[in-house]
């Protein structure tokens, strides 16, 4: 078998056979086949069996009664099932066009990837089909975070939350995958180094039934970032925190030699910018350093940014105590956060912003010592 496809399916039944239909016309003259890894509660398994029946090409069903891992969990299971070169995972109601499947085979033999991703962030690529603005919105604010967690595992991936894509089956070690909730591309490219190229697609309009995605899965997707450690958010947040203790005992210091209170915190602030900016360098950042930025230029942008981001916060601050009823400390918490989050970003994503690399490079999400990202693999363990 040549190429599997793999389609997750949780009550899709008036979408299968349309579905069959056309990714077996879409794969004409190749060794194929469909699996269906299926967990529904409604009549999709019969509907699966009569389109098999059907079929010019060999469907399997995988129907599972304890559906462990949900989604990601049963795209585990497909994979586990089959012995093809090349797999294909993608959903089961046409939001992900089955016409664009050989172009995946072919961009990830030409460019002798391991894995191609349907994105819908690079040109000639939408997320129209995606239903309503707040979804829209949450799914963009992940991406960015999450390429900003593991800036060189997803330097050429622009959309790991894509559920559509071709996979190598040899180049992943399905051993290491932890599947849980809805992001199973986003769980390989960072447990394995994979050569990774993109092709654009149109995510368009669910064909009949209704989405499976929740606040719950919202919840677990969370947690699987937790499980993988967070990527360099991590170390960030702990540099960040020892400067937050550091820019404390400084003030304390200066202020018990008799200095102005205000002159100390500004000197705090400078002296932790600086430290921080040169722990950051050092552990978190340090193999993004060679990315073609000037030393001078990324301290400048640090220190820029953070400036730029106190002075903003203060003020915010002012704003939201004077014109609201949320309490000072609250509405600090509250922008702290936020100012944290848009810090890890704006360094990870500009600061440190990695090349886009042929389909040669290796993304290696790793760094020496207590702050390395392990729970993300190395070359030695994928390889
Ligand atoms: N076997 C199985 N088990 N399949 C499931 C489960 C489950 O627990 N939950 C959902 N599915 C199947 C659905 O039947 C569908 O074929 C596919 O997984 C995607 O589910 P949808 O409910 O259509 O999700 P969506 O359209 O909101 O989300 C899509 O877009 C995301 C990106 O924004 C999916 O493609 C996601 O994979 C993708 O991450
Ligand atoms: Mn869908």
């Amino acid at each position: 078998m040549d190429v599997s496809v793999i389609v997750p399916t949780f009550n899709e039944a008036p979408n299968v056979p349309e579905l069959v239909r056309r990714i077996e016309t879409a794969l004409e003259g190749r060794t194929a086949e469909i699996v269906f890894v299926d967990d529904s509660t409604d009549d999709t398994p019969a509907a699966i069996l009569r389109a098999a029946a059907r079929a010019q090409i060999p469907v399997r069903l995988i129907h599972r009664d304890h559906p462990a891992g949900g989604l990601s969990g049963a795209v585990l299971g497909g994979l586990a099932a089959t012995v093809g070169e090349w797999c294909v995972v993608m959903d089961g109601d046409l939001q992900h066009p089955p016409e664009l499947i050989p172009v995946l085979l072919a961009s990830g033999v030409d460019q002798v990837a391991d894995v191609v991703v349907a994105s819908r962030h690079i040109s000639g690529g939408s997320s129209a089909g995606l239903s309503g603005f707040v979804r829209r919105l949450v799914s963009s604010a992940a991406t960015v975070l999450t390429r900003a967690m593991f800036p060189t595992r997803l330097r050429n991936c622009t959309d790991p939350m894509t559920g559509f894509f071709a996979v190598r089956r040899s180049s992943v070690d399905l051993g290491s995958l932890r599947p849980r909730g809805f992001k199973i591309l986003l769980e390989i490219l960072a447990r394995n180094a994979v050569t990774v190229v993109e092709v654009p697609f149109v995510f368009g309009e669910r064909h009949a039934g209704e989405s499976k995605a929740d606040f719950r899965q919202g919840l677990r997707f969370v947690t699987q970032l937790a499980t993988l450690r967070f990527g360099r958010l991590s170390g960030f947040a702990l540099i960040g925190a020892l400067g937050a203790v550091g820019n404390l005992a400084i003030m304390a210091l200066l202020q018990a030699f008799g200095v102005w209170y205000l002159l100390a915190a500004i000197i705090a602030a400078v002296v932790t910018m600086v430290t921080n900016f040169l722990l950051q360098e050092r552990f978190v950042f340090h193999d993004l350093r060679e990315e073609g930025r000037h030393v001078w230029t990324r301290l400048a942008q640090s220190f820029g940014f953070n400036g730029a981001e106190t002075t903003l916060r203060t003020y915010l601050l002012w704003v939201v105590v004077s014109v609201t009823s949320i309490p000072s400390v609250a509405a600090q918490a509250a922008l702290l956060t936020a100012g944290f989050v848009l810090r890890f970003v704006y360094h990870s994503r500009v600061v440190y912003r990695p090349k886009r690399t042929s389909s040669a490079g290796y993304g290696v999400e790793a760094a020496p010592g207590f702050l390395a990202d392990r729970s993300a693999g190395n070359d030695a363990r994928a390889r």
